[in-house]
């Protein structure tokens, strides 16, 4: 018998929470009520998601940058119907994939200045596969890494992460790892100078707080990187794929990396992939005889559905002109909650490129509200930014986050076929509750209030 799969998601989906807390993350769980986000997602269908009423939501998110194309894409479902309906042979293993060469093809094509590719299942797996081959490559040990870095949370990808609310009780991490401030080329050269480091393993943009590089700072890394014999890594796993208005993040500045990692919206969101695009001379340090073939590698990496469904991503970015239109929306979006900064005193800036734009909010400086911003922000910072998520959510069916935690920012990460109708709903979204932010007394601070009775709680 076949299970129908759409029937037990509509059957279960009120026992949701109960079934997570019970045998998944029951942490999550009370993430959720505290903030009262149980609306019930039934249906994707491009940038909007549908509740168990029919309610559509305007996702911000984008299951955290994989749906660039928006949810169940056509042409995605397509090709992995495809995939299905050919029975194709997949991961014989002692062969090589058709598909994952076309697939190789295609990416090096929007870089060529790299020859190889690696696939991987993850971000993650493609920045382990990023140390392994610096390392290997290389012969040197020391790997660098930018303060506020997000590489992923595997061991390695870890050991890279600038931010020690993920570090804490996993230690101890791979050794030989440096952090140093994002944007600080001497602090770059000084870890560099001891010829001692296979790789910098940066973000063009960091994920974490929407940090933008200075002008020509990663130019001038690259160049460093060169002079020191270390390999410039971009990952560009959130930034990739048109998500910035370009291809790749990178080309914002014409850099050419060593290694350019992507993963996320490679496979339209719908199945798990990485890929490592890299230099000839790198591979074949790594590969380097008959009995080194397999050195590295994932049963499951190359795999049909995940193939076909990069080339089916590939060919909808380009025919949906979804790259321009990340451009052009983007530009639109910055340009009119960038308007909005002199006219509320708590909004200090907003920054971004393309469909990657960060909010910032910060300290006020009138009495009213400095002690209202005080008491919440006291109790657990970062907390104010709750105060304009929820209202988004509740009041505007919009799906946001604060871009990480204890942070002011709250992120945009939307699919990149965001319409200018899109645009204007988030524009008046944004400028409504920013704008009852600054009612004292008013609702949005009773309910941080009563956040900060959650919060209190949660901290005994
Ligand atoms: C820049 C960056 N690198 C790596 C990762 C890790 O990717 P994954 O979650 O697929 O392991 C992420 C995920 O958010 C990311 O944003």
């Amino acid at each position: 018998m076949t299970e129908d799969i759409a029937a037990l998601h509509d059957k279960r989906e009120p026992e949701r929470y109960a079934l997570h807390t019970r045998h998944l993350n029951e942490q999550m769980v009370r993430v959720l009520r505290t903030i009262g986000y149980d609306v019930g997602f039934r249906r994707g269908k491009g940038q909007y998601l549908y509740d168990r009423n029919g309610e559509r939501y305007l996702d911000l998110l984008s299951g955290f940058g994989v749906f660039a194309l928006g949810r169940n894409h056509p042409t995605v479902r397509e090709a992995l119907k495809s995939v299905l309906d050919s029975e194709l042979p997949n991961l014989v293993q002692m062969d090589v994939s058709v598909l994952a060469g076309v697939l190789a093809e295609r990416l090096l094509a929007r870089a060529p200045y790299l020859d190889k590719v690696f696939f991987a299942n993850s971000g993650a797996e493609a920045v382990e596969t990023a140390i392994k081959f610096a390392r290997s490559a290389t012969g040197r040990p020391g790997i660098v890494y930018c303060e506020h870095a997000f590489h992923g949370l595997s061991y390695g990808a870890l050991s890279l992460n600038g931010d020690d609310i993920f570090r804490g009780g996993f230690e101890p991490l791979l050794p030989d790892c440096i952090r140093i401030p994002f944007n600080d080329l001497s602090a770059l050269e000084q870890a560099l100078h001891a010829r001692n480091v296979a790789a910098f393993i940066v973000e063009p943009i960091q994920g974490k707080g929407v940090n933008l590089p200075a002008d020509g700072y990663l130019q001038a890394a690259a160049e460093l990187c060169r002079r020191y014999g270390t390999l410039f890594v971009a990952d560009e796993i959130q930034t990739g794929l048109g998500r910035t208005g370009r291809f790749l993040a990178v080309e914002h500045w014409n850099v050419e990396p060593d290694m350019v990692l992507i993963a996320k919206s490679l496979s339209g969101g719908h199945v798990p992939v990485g890929a490592v695009l890299t230099r000839k001379r790198i591979f074949e340090k790594v590969f380097s005889r008959m009995d080194r073939a397999v050195v590295h590698g994932s049963t499951f990496s190359k795999n049909d559905l995940a193939m076909a469904a990069g080339i089916a991503t590939l060919n909808v970015l380009a025919s949906e002109a979804l790259i321009e239109n990340a451009a052009r929306t983007g530009e639109r979006l910055l340009g009119a909650l960038a308007a909005m900064v002199p006219r509320y005193e708590l909004l200090r800036e907003v920054r971004g490129k393309g469909l990657m734009i960060g909010v910032e909010f910060g300290s006020p400086t009138s009495f009213k509200l400095k002690t209202s911003w005080n008491l919440i922000e006291s109790t657990s910072k970062g907390l104010f930014c709750q105060l304009i998520t929820i209202p988004l959510f509740k009041d505007h069916k919009i799906l946001t986050q604060v871009a990480g935690h204890g942070s002011h920012t709250i992120k945009l990460l939307p699919a990149l076929t965001l319409s200018d109708a899109d645009c204007e709903w988030i524009v008046n979204a944004f400028d409504a509750v920013i704008a009852a932010s600054h009612r004292v007394p008013g609702a949005a601070w009773s309910l941080g209030k009563t956040l900060v009775g959650h919060a209190m709680r949660a901290q005994n």
